[in-house]
């Protein structure tokens, strides 16, 4: 339930709706807390990909590490982490997010390995300089032309590095099929309305062009060898937390806003309850709702 995931904006999305709305347009500034909670809540599953990837490098091979669409830049200061050799260079086209990267990286102690670059994709990635990991996590899909960032990324690998793609899996769940109240079936509603809103989306990008979303013939096709593709599963069960409670609040509200004239108005009224804090049926007070998503990773490799 965000601009990150296809079926959200999260994967995360928003400009030009066919229904009068311009809820396509995303104004990444206005996103940070809502990138910022996604990423905490999201940070085991990108952990275990790190470490994943990270076997697939010959050990302290490592030494600069781009993060393309780092957001506020958890997953940079991770990957700082996970590559202690390396720098990490934070590569998004929004200025707030950078300065929240910035500031994690200072309070984290990781701040002389991190750094942040400010670039649109793909016009700045031939200024990015060569990489022995090029991380792009729910970013690709933001960019018009997502064949010719891939194929720009792939000329910053140096020879014999990796470019970890994480694009598509599953939509993210978090309550059940029957939540008592509205229709059965709420979330594979939502989802089949992000998905018409997530083509919209794409098809309002500056120079869109239309893609078949095979990431590995993508991958080939921008001059690497694919190598591996993995699902990770992020699995938080009920009872959940409160600050997980938060973060579903805050990804769903971003999905009534951003669906607005795509969902009945039953289902619009029973989302009005769910991020309502003092309705019992609430997601803050719900004992039912749960995290459980599925991101899908490509790695591909420099010869
Ligand atoms: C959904 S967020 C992903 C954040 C982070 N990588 C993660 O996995 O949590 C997409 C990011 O891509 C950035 N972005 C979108 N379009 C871009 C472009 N054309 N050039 C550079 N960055 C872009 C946004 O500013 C945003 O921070």
């Amino acid at each position: 339930m965000s601009p990150h995931d296809h079926e959200t904006p999260a994967g995360g999305h928003a400009h030009g709706g066919h229904h009068g709305h311009d809820t396509t347009h995303i104004d990444w500034e206005e996103f940070a807390t809502l990138l910022e909670s996604e990423a905490a809540l999201s940070l085991p599953l990108y952990e275990e990909v790190a470490h994943w990837v990270r076997e697939q490098l010959p050990a302290g091979s490592v030494r600069r590490v781009l993060d393309i669409g780092s957001g506020p830049g958890a997953v940079s200061c991770l990957l700082a982490e996970v590559f202690p050799q390396a720098e990490v260079v934070a590569v998004d086209a929004t200025p707030g997010l950078l300065e929240l990267a910035r500031a994690r990286a200072d309070r984290t102690g990781l701040g002389d390995r991190v750094g942040t670059r400010l670039a649109e994709l793909p016009e700045g990635i031939a200024e990015l300089g060569p990489a022995d990991l090029v991380w792009a996590s729910g970013s690709l899909h933001h960019v018009g032309d997502q064949r010719a960032v891939l194929t720009g990324l792939a000329g910053l690998l140096r020879p014999g590095g990796l470019l970890a793609l994480l694009e598509g899996g599953l939509p993210a769940r978090h309550l059940p099929r029957d939540i008592g109240i509205g229709r059965p079936g709420l979330e594979s509603r939502l989802e089949a309305a992000a998905a018409a809103w997530f083509a919209d989306m794409r098809a309002a990008l500056p120079g869109a062009k239309p893609e078949v979303e095979n990431w590995r013939a993508l991958l080939a096709a921008a001059g690497l060898t694919p190598t591996l593709t993995r699902s990770f599963l992020l699995d938080v069960p009920a009872p959940v937390t409160d600050a997980v409670r938060e973060g579903l609040v805050s990804g769903l509200s971003w999905q009534r806003g951003a669906l607005e004239g795509r969902l009945d108005a039953d289902d619009a009224a029973v989302l009005d309850r769910l991020l309502d804090p003092d309705d019992e049926e609430g997601l803050m007070h719900r004992p039912d709702c749960f995290m459980l998503a599925v991101r899908t990773v490509h790695t591909a490799r420099r010869g």
